[in-house]
């Protein structure tokens, strides 16, 4: 059995996932049911063994990783004076609502998009202005609306933008192209650009992913990347992100904002883990993602063969899937509740990541293959339940 095979009960630990009733099986919130990387545990058991846990800071040694990984993994090395530590992308997200905007301006985002982009502007008092992303029924994927985007950019309100690359929900990676153009309508318009990568790692086949950092120099000089080792190694509870921002004063600006919150400072195991990720577990994260391309067919095949009202939307990237289900409601927030009533399945109700995603449910299959053959069933059960109600 392979170690992406092996079923870990999680219950009775204090994940967030797993707080559900017996015989429940959550495929909802972004982790995974893989155990990390040997390397990972390793160079975080040593740490333990030390015993001595005082103040820390990150050094050369964990700047260089993570270059180090970018280069090697995406062939675009960041320099490492660019770079920033902070304990989450989240964080260094609502570092920046609170710094380069102001109360009461426009922050651009491409409904639907992942929920916690809402939070940060909106309890920092400033306004979600979508640039809602296109959905093409006949090819089940998402597309910009330049134009669209370029006018929302063009308010005078309008001071940042954020944007997801690869996009969650919609598990879709920007192409050098789009990124180019959304970098060069940001900066015609005096727009900070942060791009939350976080699920970079997470890529299949083309378009390949590429780093907003990785663009011409004159086209990165009014943005930020954030990366983590998070989501690809499993190591969520970790809390360590890194900012990358090329711009000398923009940085100096995040930076304070980010050390103004004592956002700045790791906890005990983020260097040597986030190190031992970026350094020494490539080939792990590579048989991970065979294992999600597997996982992935399957649905897929599934999909198409058992579920005809349902569509899978048909990108590349992410292990969390988006499923198209305009043909059973219009209403994702009461499917995902009857489907968990009657058969247990936890799924995350499209609606709450707004634009288009009340006719949409979101599916995490990052776990091993036994489990999403389960949720499989239970889908096909609870659509069938609901449909016989409605
Ligand atoms: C797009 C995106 N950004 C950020 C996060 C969370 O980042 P962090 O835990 O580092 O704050 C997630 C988690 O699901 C995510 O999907």
């Amino acid at each position: 059995m392979g170690e992406f095979d092996q079923l870990i009960s999680r219950r009775g630990t204090d994940s967030i996932k797993w707080q559900v009733k017996d015989g429940e099986l959550p495929m909802w919130i972004a982790d995974m049911d893989f155990k990390t990387a040997p390397a990972i545990l390793a160079a975080m058991q040593q740490k333990v063994g030390f015993g001595i846990f005082g103040y820390e800071e990150p050094g050369k040694d964990y700047y260089t990783a993570v270059a180090h990984w970018y280069e090697t993994e995406h062939h675009a090395r960041p320099q490492t004076e660019w770079m920033l530590y902070c304990t989450g992308v989240i964080p260094a997200i609502s570092a920046t609502v609170q710094r380069v905007s102001h109360v009461g301006d426009n922050v651009v985002v491409q409904a639907p998009v992942y929920d916690m982009f809402y939070h940060s502007i909106e309890n920092n008092g400033r306004h979600v202005l979508s640039s809602d992303l296109v959905y093409d029924q006949q090819t089940h994927s998402y597309t910009i609306d330049f134009t669209d985007l370029e006018k929302k950019l063009a308010e005078p309100l309008s001071t940042l933008m954020i944007l997801c690359n690869p996009h969650n929900p919609v598990g879709k990676v920007w192409s050098r192209a789009d990124l180019i153009r959304i970098s060069t309508l940001c900066k015609k318009y005096h727009v900070i650009l942060l791009s939350d990568e976080i699920h970079g790692d997470l890529v299949f086949g083309e378009p390949a992913y590429t780093p907003l950092f990785s663009l011409p120099e004159d086209l990165i000089q009014h943005t930020i990347t954030t990366v983590s080792p998070s989501k690809s190694f499993n190591v969520a509870a970790l809390h360590a992100a890194t900012a990358i921002i090329p711009n000398e004063n923009l940085r100096g600006s995040i930076y304070r904002g980010i050390n103004n919150d004592e956002l700045g400072e790791p906890n005990l195991l983020a260097i040597p883990a986030t190190i031992a990720a970026y350094t020494q577990s490539a080939d792990w994260l590579h048989a991970l993602k065979a294992k999600l391309v597997e996982n992935r067919k399957l649905v897929d095949q599934f999909v198409s063969t058992e579920l005809a009202e349902v569509q899978l939307v048909s990108e590349n990237a992410t292990y969390l899937l988006w499923f198209d289900v305009s043909q059973v409601t219009d209403d994702a927030e009461k499917l995902t509740k009857v489907i968990r009533e009657q058969t247990g399945l936890f799924l995350s109700d499209g609606t709450v990541y707004r634009g288009n995603g009340r006719y949409f449910l979101r599916m995490n299959i990052a776990c091993p293959t036994e489990m999403v053959e389960d949720g499989l069933r239970r889908l096909k059960q609870g659509i069938t339940k609901f449909e016989a109600q409605n």
